[in-house]
């Protein structure tokens, strides 16, 4: 089913059983693919850009209610989940599910709540919740949860995510976090 979105690239791959909700939201560069059963779910005047290239893994889900923003050329495992909003949970006496959604402020109004880089690599059932930069050619290990930011060139693993590993530029070798 070709859904209509903000636009798309030529050669884009929207798996079987795939959903898109307000697709107006949605950017899927050139190439990107959404491997079958995944869903967008976005607001009304939210922004989800996938980047050329990029393949988003089997039963993911992304929910959009800021701006999302991923590079180009990223893989996901199966099952990941991404948000840039929580349900409000402030107002005592008022069941959580009729409060609302809360997207964070971002310092800039054009940056992205999240953002992940070109090239990085998000292992299964990873989960990005918050407003969250991951760098380019970054590894989030399966099942970490991700509520930090994660430099270029990181390997981060658990929940909460840390990072275990960074490459040296100088040395030129992927060297074991100290603290890890
Ligand atoms: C993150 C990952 C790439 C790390 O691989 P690696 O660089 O070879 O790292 P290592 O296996 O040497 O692990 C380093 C340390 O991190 C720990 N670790 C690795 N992955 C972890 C994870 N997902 N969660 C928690 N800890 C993890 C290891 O136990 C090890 O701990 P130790 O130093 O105390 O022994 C890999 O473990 C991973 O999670 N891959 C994702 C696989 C996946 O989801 N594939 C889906 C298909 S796309």
């Amino acid at each position: 089913m070709l859904y209509r979105v903000n636009r798309y690239g030529k050669n884009v791959y929207i798996g079987f059983g795939s959903k898109i909700v307000c697709g107006k939201s949605v950017t899927l560069h050139s190439k990107s693919c959404l491997m079958p059963y995944t869903m967008l779910l976005c607001h009304k005047g939210s922004n989800l850009v996938i980047g050329e290239g990029t393949e988003i893994g089997m039963f993911s889900r992304i929910t959009c209610a800021g701006k999302i923003t991923l590079g180009k050329e990223i893989i996901t495992g199966p099952n990941i989940f991404i948000s840039d909003h929580n349900h409000r949970y402030d107002i005592i006496g008022i069941p959580i599910k009729q409060q609302g959604i809360l997207t964070r402020k971002t310092k800039n109004e054009n940056d992205s709540n999240i953002s992940i880089g070109d090239g990085s690599w998000l292992g299964a059932n990873v989960v990005i919740i918050g407003n969250v930069k991951i760098g380019k050619g970054s590894v989030v290990g399966a099942n970490s949860v991700v509520t930090k930011d994660i430099p270029d060139y990181s390997v981060a693993v658990g929940n909460p995510c840390r990072i275990i590993k960074s490459y040296n530029s100088a040395t030129l070798n992927w060297e074991k976090a100290t603290n890890s």
